[in-house]
């Protein structure tokens, strides 16, 4: 099958290369992907500075859309060859083909094209862990969301319209902004021209946010620990704004008694990814399905624009998802 494959290194060490194609092992199912899509972690792995998971495919790709066209002993019988699933990967599917354990497939909602469907899996329940399960979101709770136009960003603004609390967020221009805010979020800020804290703490009077998604880490420190409430809970979940910040005092995150959590979910276990998936879908599948939930796909490039898709991420271009199409099938309509 062909896969893409790469050399450490800038997004031209990506090429399209042949590779076996994978047999699912027990409780696995293999899928035929029709729609990959592109995440942040995936261009560090390109840079070498995010390796797979133990057991993970060394093929990049977190997340595809696609039909189960085989199945590895010991899946239940409600998992069917021909079924139309999206899936949350370790790794894999920038492919052809890719395998994965039958607990971490979900059915396609029925209104969803499937490249809608290759845009969910990843930043979608990256945010609901983050807000749900680490975060226990209540309705009563304003969240700081940095870099709201990304591909995490635009869905936790969703969920956390649909639980009734509210956000204010973060990003580089006003179009991110206008965008985000057209998906519920209360507030903008961006981030290169405002003081962060300054104007969440106008924003709140005076209060500061209860929960803070942070995937810029050092560069935002001061300002998310002024930005927090007392008893506020702050999850770091990426470090795009750098990992190293010398100069901390402990003094601050004392005052504010504030909760430091960091997450990551690749590395998760079976265990953890199954039930976060089963609950993902009861809450989402059915507001995707009535369209309170959108995926957002800005753009849809062919597998072999790889190089054009990771160029675009990096230089921040991207506002939600960029999908590949991976497959030619005659019994899928989809757009590209
Ligand atoms: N821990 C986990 O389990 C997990 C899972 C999934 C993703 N993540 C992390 O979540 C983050 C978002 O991932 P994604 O795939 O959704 O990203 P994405 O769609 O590529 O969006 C990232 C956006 O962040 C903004 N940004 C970049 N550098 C920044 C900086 N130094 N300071 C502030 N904003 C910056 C840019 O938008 P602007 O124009 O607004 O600057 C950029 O477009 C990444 O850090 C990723 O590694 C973590």
């Amino acid at each position: 099958m062909q896969a893409v494959q790469y050399t450490v290194g800038g997004p031209e060490n990506l090429f399209l290369g042949e590779v076996p194609i994978p047999e699912p092992r027990d409780g696995e199912v293999r899928i035929k992907v029709m729609y990959t899509a592109i995440n942040r972690a995936d261009t560090l792995q390109r840079k070498g500075g995010y390796n797979p998971p133990p057991g993970a495919s060394d093929i990049m790709g977190l997340e595809a859309s696609g039909i189960i066209d085989r199945l590895g002993p010991g899946c239940p019988p409600s998992v069917t060859v021909g079924q139309k699933v999206m899936v949350l990967l370790a790794g894999g599917g920038y492919a052809q083909f890719v395998t994965s354990p039958w607990q971490l497939v979900m059915g396609v909602p029925s209104q969803f094209s499937m490249s809608q469907a290759a845009a969910v899996p990843e930043v979608w329940i990256t945010a609901y862990m983050l807000l749900h399960k680490l975060g226990h979101l209540t309705k009563d709770d304003t969240v700081l969301i940095h870099a709201g136009g990304s591909g995490v960003g635009t869905a936790a603004v969703q969920l956390i319209k649909q639980s009734g609390a509210k956000c204010i967020i973060t990003a580089g221009s006003q179009e991110k902004i206008d965008f985000v805010k057209t998906l519920g979020a209360a507030a903008g800020i961006n981030y290169k021209e405002e003081a962060v804290a300054e104007r969440v703490l106008e924003l709140t009077n005076g209060k500061g946010v209860d929960l803070v998604l942070d995937c810029v880490g050092a560069s935002m420190y001061e300002e998310n620990l002024k930005a927090l409430a007392l008893d506020g809970r702050w999850i770091v979940y990426g470090l795009m704004g750098g990992a190293i910040k010398s100069d901390v005092n402990l003094g601050g995150l004392l005052r504010k008694r504030a909760s430091l959590i960091f997450s990551t979910l690749r590395s998760r276990s079976l265990e953890f990814k199954s039930s976060l998936v089963r609950d993902f879908s009861q809450l989402a599948l059915p507001r995707f399905e009535d369209g309170t939930f959108q995926p957002i796909v800005q753009k849809i490039l062919p597998l072999s624009d790889i190089a054009k898709a990771h160029t675009l991420m990096e230089a921040n271009k991207t506002l939600g998802k960029i999908v590949l199409k991976v497959h030619e099938d005659d019994t899928i309509k989809d757009e590209l």
